[in-house]
Parts: C-alpha cells; sequence; structure tokens
C-alpha cells in the first residue's frame, strides 16, 4: 500500500486550488442538466426547500465527514476505510464506491459526449430554422444512433484519463482552477439574459412559489438522490480528495463553501434555464431532454441565439469534465494505491475500464436496447441506481462511520487540525451525523422505495 517511486502523496497545493477542484467535482452536469429537470418533474419550488434543507442538515455533514476520513487516513476511499478499521467489514463501503464511480461515469460520460455533439451543433448553426418536432427528432436520431454518441463519450474518457495523467496539483488542481471561475461567469451571463426574456416571471414564480401539494415520498427520494450527486458524496470522491487537502486547511470550512456554490450553481442553471423555457411556452417537465431540445429551441429563437448557445454548451463541457475527473480519480486512486502501481498505469486501466462499461451504456440508450435490467436500459438503470440507491447507502454508512465508529477524539481531533483552531459548531456536526442524518437518511429511503409507509 505504498507510494512505489516513494516521493511524498501528491496533493493540492492551496487553499483556493482545493476549493476549486472540490466544487469542480460537485458542480456539473448534475447541478445544469440533472437538477432542472428533475426540479421541472417534482413540481418546482416545493422540492427546492426540500432539496435545501437535505443540504444543510444531511449533505453538509456527509461531505464533512468523507473530508475528514480521507485526510485523516491519507488513502483512496476503499485504502482509508481499510486503514482506519482494519479487519472490519468497513471497506464495504470503499468497495461500493469504486463501483459507483463506474456506473456514475457510465452514463455520465454518455452526457457529457452530447454536449460536445451540440457544441458541434452550435458551431455550425446546426439548430437554425429547425421546428421544436425536429430539434427532437434530432436529438432522438443522435443518442440512439449508435457510433456518434460513443466516439464522443470516448473523447470525453481520453481528455478525462490526460488530466487525470497529470497528476493531482498538476492536472486536477490547475485545470480546475482555470475551468471553474469560467464557468461561473458564463452561467451568470446566461441566468441575465434568461431573466429579462419576455414572460420570464412565469418560470421565476415556478421556482420560488412552493406548492406543498407536489410534495410526496417519492418526490422526497428524489431530492435526497439529486442533493448526494450534486454534492458528490456518499461513494468516496469526497474522501480521496480529501486526502489531498493539506493538514493546515480548515475542512469545515471548505465543506461550506462547496456546498454553498454547489447549491448557488444549481439555482442559477434553474435561473438560466426554467424562465427560457416558460417564456417559450413549453412544459418545464421535459425529462432529461430539457437541455438538449428545449434549449436549442429557445436559442435560436432568441437575439444572438449562436452565442448563447455556444456559451451554454462550452458551460456544460466544462461542469462536466471537472467532475468526470473527480469521479475517475476514485478508480485511479484505489488502483494506484491499493496495488502499487504507478499512476501512469493506474490512470490507463482505469479509463479503458470506465470507457468499456460506459459504451455498452451509451449502446444500450439505441442499438442495443437488450442491454437492459430490471426494465431499465442500462442508462437509467445506471443514473437512477447510483443516485437514489448506491449514493444514499453510501452516506448513510459514512455518518455512522464518523459518527459512531471512529471515535469523537479523533473526529475532533481532524477538524480542528490537531486541536489548533477552534471548531464552532461541533457538537451540532456530531449529533447531526449520529442521530439526524443516518435517520432521516434511512427513512427518506425506505419510505421513498415504498419498504416503509409514513
Ligand atoms: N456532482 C457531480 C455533478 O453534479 C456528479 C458526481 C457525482 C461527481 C458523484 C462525483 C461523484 O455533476
Amino acid at each position: 500500500m505504498q507510494n512505489t517511486d516513494h516521493s511524498p502523496r501528491d496533493g493540492f497545493g492551496s487553499k483556493i486550488g482545493t476549493i476549486a477542484a472540490v466544487a469542480g467535482s460537485a458542480v456539473g452536469l448534475g447541478n445544469i442538466w440533472r437538477f432542472p429537470y428533475i426540479t421541472g418533474e417534482n413540481g418546482g419550488a416545493a422540492f427546492i426547500l426540500v432539496y435545501v434543507f437535505i443540504v444543510l442538515f444531511i449533505g453538509i455533514p456527509v461531505m464533512l465527514s468523507e473530508f475528514t476520513i480521507g485526510r485523516r487516513a491519507q488513502r483512496n476511499a476503499f485504502g482509508a476505510f481499510r486503514l482506519l478499521a482494519p479487519r472490519r467489514p468497513w471497506y464495504l463501503v470503499g468497495v461500493m464506491g469504486i463501483a459507483a464511480a463506474f456506473m456514475i461515469l457510465a452514463f455520465y460520460s454518455t452526457v457529457a459526449g452530447w454536449t460536445f455533439e451540440y457544441l458541434r451543433l452550435s458551431l455550425v448553426n446546426g439548430f437554425k430554422g429547425k421546428s421544436p418536432e425536429e430539434l427532437n427528432a434530432l436529438f432522438e436520431n443522435f443518442y440512439t444512433g449508435g457510433w456518434r454518441p460513443v466516439i464522443w463519450q470516448v473523447v470525453v474518457m481520453l481528455l478525462t484519463g490526460g488530466i487525470l495523467l497529470a497528476g493531482v496539483r498538476k492536472g486536477i488542481e490547475k485545470y480546475t482552477k482555470i475551468l471553474m471561475p469560467m464557468l461561473l461567469v458564463l452561467l451568470v451571463i446566461l441566468a441575465i439574459r434568461s431573466i429579462t426574456l419576455p414572460g420570464a416571471m412565469q418560470g421565476l414564480n415556478f421556482l420560488f412559489r412552493p406548492d406543498f401539494s407536489k410534495i410526496d415520498a417519492s418526490t422526497i427520494l428524489e431530492a435526497l438522490g439529486q442533493a448526494f450527486f450534486s454534492m458528490s458524496i456518499g461513494m468516496g470522491t469526497i474522501i480521496t480528495y480529501g486526502s489531498y487537502i493539506r493538514k493546515k486547511d480548515r475542512l469545515s470550512e471548505t465543506a461550506f463553501s462547496v456546498a454553498g456554490a454547489d447549491l448557488a450553481v444549481a439555482l442559477l442553471a434553474g435561473i438560466a434555464i426554467l424562465p427560457a423555457v416558460f417564456a417559450f411556452g413549453i412544459a418545464p417537465s421535459e425529462g432529461p431532454g430539457l437541455v438538449f431540445i428545449t434549449l436549442p429551441n429557445i436559442f435560436q429563437h432568441m437575439p444572438g441565439g449562436y452565442f448563447w448557445a455556444l456559451m451554454f454548451f462550452t458551460l456544460l463541457i466544462i461542469a462536466a469534465l471537472t467532475s468526470t475527473i473527480s469521479v475517475m480519480e476514485v478508480v485511479v486512486a484505489f488502483i494506484s494505491e491499493e496495488f502499487s502501481l504507478r499512476r501512469r498505469y493506474a490512470t490507463i486501466i482505469a479509463t479503458i475500464g470506465v470507457t468499456f462499461l460506459g459504451v455498452l451504456c451509451t449502446l444500450s440508450q439505441g442499438p442495443y436496447p437488450q442491454f437492459s435490467l430490471f426494465g431499465r436500459n442500462l442508462f437509467d438503470l445506471m443514473n437512477f441506481s447510483t443516485a437514489n440507491i448506491m449514493l444514499p447507502t453510501g452516506g448513510l454508512f459514512i455518518v455512522i462511520f464518523v459518527g459512531w465508529f471512529l471515535g469523537r477524539k479523533n473526529v475532533r481531533d481532524e477538524i480542528s487540525n490537531g486541536g489548533t483552531m477552534k471548531v464552532r459548531l461541533f457538537n451540532i456536526f456530531l449529533f447531526l451525523v449520529r442521530f439526524i442524518a443516518p435517520l432521516a437518511i434511512a427513512m427518506v429511503f425506505l419510505n421513498g422505495l415504498g419498504i416503509l409507509k409514513l
């Protein structure tokens, strides 16, 4: 379990770089592609309110727990549990996380690939003059079409692998530090454009005026799954990144900054997308096609739409890549540390393995629908089961581990940087990870799956 080259472990070099990298992981297609359509499908404002509660009382505690595990152990998600709980089955949480990383990347890279095709289409002005039906057909034909989405997906994986080859500080940190500010600027511009469209008010109402009759058990489960997915928690990404955080940086501050940034970007994406959807008289509950069918339709009716489209799909690509690298890093860190392989080889192996599963997933959307299980094609299955089942389960065990197993002294020591700084709210944190978060996750989970009826 040692570094083969005996050099000190790679890691983040600055506070800003740390926040950029972790926020880069959290902010992604989950915020800009998934959040708006899930919000649309689940009724809007009331869903958002539930979502915010979950972020505060479950999401942030899980994130801080993962940081604590990772930085304490200085290991990948699997190795961390093995080190902190020798000869106990806790490492299974790490195993599940690595499995989830494969599954998330499989469908995530498919969607990331779509964004490349859509950037290409924007460049050649490919939406121009197309009716909504034609845009719908364009999207359907493209993603079910077989090889083109596969090629883009491979491009995504190669870019992801390429950044990871350069390492944690010289790869992940360096790129996210440039890309994240770009993303923020693009998104703010788009949001301003959207709310200044005539008829945008209705969209803002939908986003901010709650109708509680829309809330039921399955909506709450969707909110939980979305929060976990969006914050990259419950599968070891934050454990892995946590292991790269310098001992002098504040974990709680990082968790709050990242959670705040992630929530802000999701809301901004909602503001950039839903008012425009309403302004053009389209149903907000379009599902996964919202971004790829509805938006091109809107762009081509907007003055300067050519540039708005370019801007939007560039934004999506940035968001996607800073997240795919974090998911893949879970696998790379695991392979290189647990099998004592050089990072380079670990990256190559991970890229090939993940691409293989991803290609199956893309093909399950089109030419090979027989790649399916439990009545869902691979893509839907992985999208649903990772977010709504595996991540909450992982999160449940992670808070239980930190709350009940790691020991109060150790947790306090790690969060206070060895007692060198005061941690306010420590008891509240402990109370949340011991009682509130586990109970809430378990209840939402069992209730949402129909196992428990409340
Ligand atoms: N949080 C990322 C997003 O919102 C996706 C992700 C999930 C990344 C899990 C890492 C781990 O797009």
